[in-house]
C-alpha cells in the first residue's frame, strides 16, 4: 500500500499528478507497516525488483533487468587519501548505461498501469536514452526534448535508435523541462522527468543495494543535476531506517559542476531553496542544469544527514574520469564528479579517516565518446608495417 503526498503541506494527491495544489513536490509514501518484507539482505541477486515489496506498482513490471550493478573498491585512492574504504557503484552498467533505468522500469510500468500510450521527457541525454528504451520495450510512443548541441553523442544515438521522436530546442535543459511539462499537460502525455515521484522510487533501490551488499556506509557521494537521484537515494536509506534494517543514515554528499551549482550555493548559505543559475555551463553536459526541480528535496537530504555539497571544475572532473579509467572503471564526465568531489573534500580534511564512502558512478564512458577522444587525443596512425608499429611502442 502507498499514497502520494506533498513534501510541503502533507496533503495527498491523485496518482497521476506531479505537483501538489500548493505547488510542492510530491513523494510516494509507502505504508511500511503494511509491507511484507519477502527479501533477504544477503548480498545476493541484487536488482531493482528484488525489493518489489517496497515499490509502488500493481502490475507485472516492464523490465530489462536493471540494477544489480557492481560495487568496486578503490584501494589505491584509499591509500592516497588516507580514507578507510572507498567504493564506486557503477551505475553505468545498467541496460541503457545509466542509473536512469532504475527509475524508468518503475515509471514506464506506471504509465501502463495508468493506461497511458505515450511518455515524454526533457533531458540532458541519459533520461531520454533510458526512456526511449523502456518505452520501446513496452510499445509506448516516446517524445524527447533536448538542448540542441549540448547532449553527448551516445545518448542521442540511443534515443533515436529506440524510436523516440527527438526534438532539439534552441535553449538549455531548464527551458526544455519547462516546455515539456506544459506540452504533457496539454496533450495528456505521461511525463517521466524526475518530478515524477514514481521514477524516484526505482532509483531509491541504489540505497537498498548498497546496504544489501556492504551494510550502512558512512557517506554516499554523487553528482547532482536535477537533484532527483540524491533525493531518491536518501529516501531509500530513510525507509530502511524506519524498517529498522539499518541504524543510521549516510551523510548525503552532492557534487555539482562549477558553472552549474545552484544547490552548492544554497548549501553555503544554509538555505532551503535555490536561486536558479541562468546560463549553466560544464563539460559534464549531463549535469548542465541551472534550475533543479528537486532542489528542496535534495537540500533536505543533505541537511538531515549532516552531509555536504561541493563544486568541482571541468579539470577536476576529467582528472577523476581518467583516474577511474586507470582503475578499470569507464564512466562519463558527470559520473566522475562524484570522485572528483570526494578527492577535493578529503584534501580539505572534510572526510573522516575511518569512513566507508560510496561514490555513485552514474553513467557509462561510451555515452560521451567525443569528450573522451578530445581529452585523450586521437590514436596515432602509421604505415601498415611491423617495423613502423614497433618504432612507436
Ligand atoms: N549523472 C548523470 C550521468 C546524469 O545523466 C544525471 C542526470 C546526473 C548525474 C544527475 O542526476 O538529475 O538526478 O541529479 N541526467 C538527467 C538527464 C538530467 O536528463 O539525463 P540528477
Amino acid at each position: 500500500m502507498y499514497s502520494l503526498r506533498c513534501i510541503e503541506c502533507g496533503e495527498e494527491s491523485k496518482e497521476d499528478s506531479y505537483n501538489c495544489e500548493c505547488g510542492g513536490l510530491l513523494e510516494v509514501k509507502i505504508h511500511l507497516d503494511q509491507v511484507d518484507l519477502d527479501f533477504k539482505l544477503n548480498g545476493k541477486d541484487l536488482s531493482v525488483w528484488k525489493y518489489r515489496a517496497l515499490l509502488p506498482v500493481r502490475i507485472e513490471p516492464v523490465t530489462l533487468k536493471e540494477g544489480g550493478t557492481p560495487l568496486y573498491r578503490l584501494e589505491r585512492l584509499e591509500k592516497e587519501l588516507g580514507i578507510r574504504r572507498i567504493y564506486v557503484k557503477h551505475e553505468g552498467l545498467n541496460p541503457s548505461g545509466s542509473f536512469k533505468d532504475r527509475g524508468m522500469t518503475v515509471g514506464v510500468t506506471k504509465a501502463i498501469e495508468l493506461g497511458r500510450n505515450a511518455v515524454a521527457c526533457a533531458s540532458t541525454g541519459n533520461t531520454s536514452a533510458s526512456m526511449a528504451m523502456y518505452a520501446a520495450r513496452a510499445g509506448l510512443k516516446a517524445y524527447v526534448l533536448l538542448p540542441a548541441g549540448k547532449v553527448a553523442l551516445g545518448k542521442v544515438a540511443q534515443a533515436l535508435m529506440h524510436g523516440a521522436e527527438v526534438i532539439g530546442i534552441k535553449g538549455n535543459f531548464d527551458d526544455a523541462l519547462k516546455i515539456i511539462r506544459e506540452v504533457c499537460e496539454r496533450l495528456k502525455i505521461y511525463l517521466l522527468n524526475s518530478v515524477n515521484p514514481f521514477r524516484l522510487e526505482g532509483q531509491k533501490t541504489i540505497a537498498y543495494e548498497i546496504v544489501d551488499e556492504i551494510g550502512l556506509p558512512d557517506r554516499v557521494v554523487l553528482p547532482v543535476g536535477n537533484a532527483g537521484n540524491i533525493s531518491a537515494i536518501y529516501k531509500g536509506f530513510k525507509e530502511f531506517l524506519e524498517l529498522q534494517l539499518i541504524d543510521g543514515l549516510p551523510k548525503m554528499t552532492g557534487i555539482q559542476a562549477k558553472g552549474s551549482a545552484p544547490i552548492y550555493k544554497a548549501f553555503l548559505e544554509r538555505k532551503e531553496d535555490i536561486t536558479p543559475v541562468t546560463n549553466p555551463e560544464t563539460i559534464a553536459t549531463a549535469i548542465r542544469i541551472g534550475n533543479p526541480v528537486n532542489a528542496r528535496k535534495a537540500l533536505r537530504a543533505i541537511y538531515e544527514t549532516k552531509g555536504l555539497a561541493e563544486v568541482v571544475s571541468d579539470e577536476e572532473i576529467i582528472s577523476a574520469q581518467k583516474l577511474l579509467a586507470k582503475n578499470g572503471i569507464g564512466v562519463e564526465p558527470a559520473s566522475a564528479a562524484s570522485v572528483a568531489g570526494l578527492i577535493k573534500l578529503a584534501k580539505q580534511g572534510m572526510i573522516e579517516k575511518d569512513e566507508t564512502v560510496v561514490c555513485i558512478a552514474t553513467g557509462n564512458l561510451l555515452k560521451d565518446p567525443e569528450t573522451a577522444i578530445k581529452v585523450c587525443g586521437e590514436p596515432k596512425i602509421v604505415e601498415a608495417s611491423v617495423e613502423k608499429v614497433i618504432s612507436l611502442l
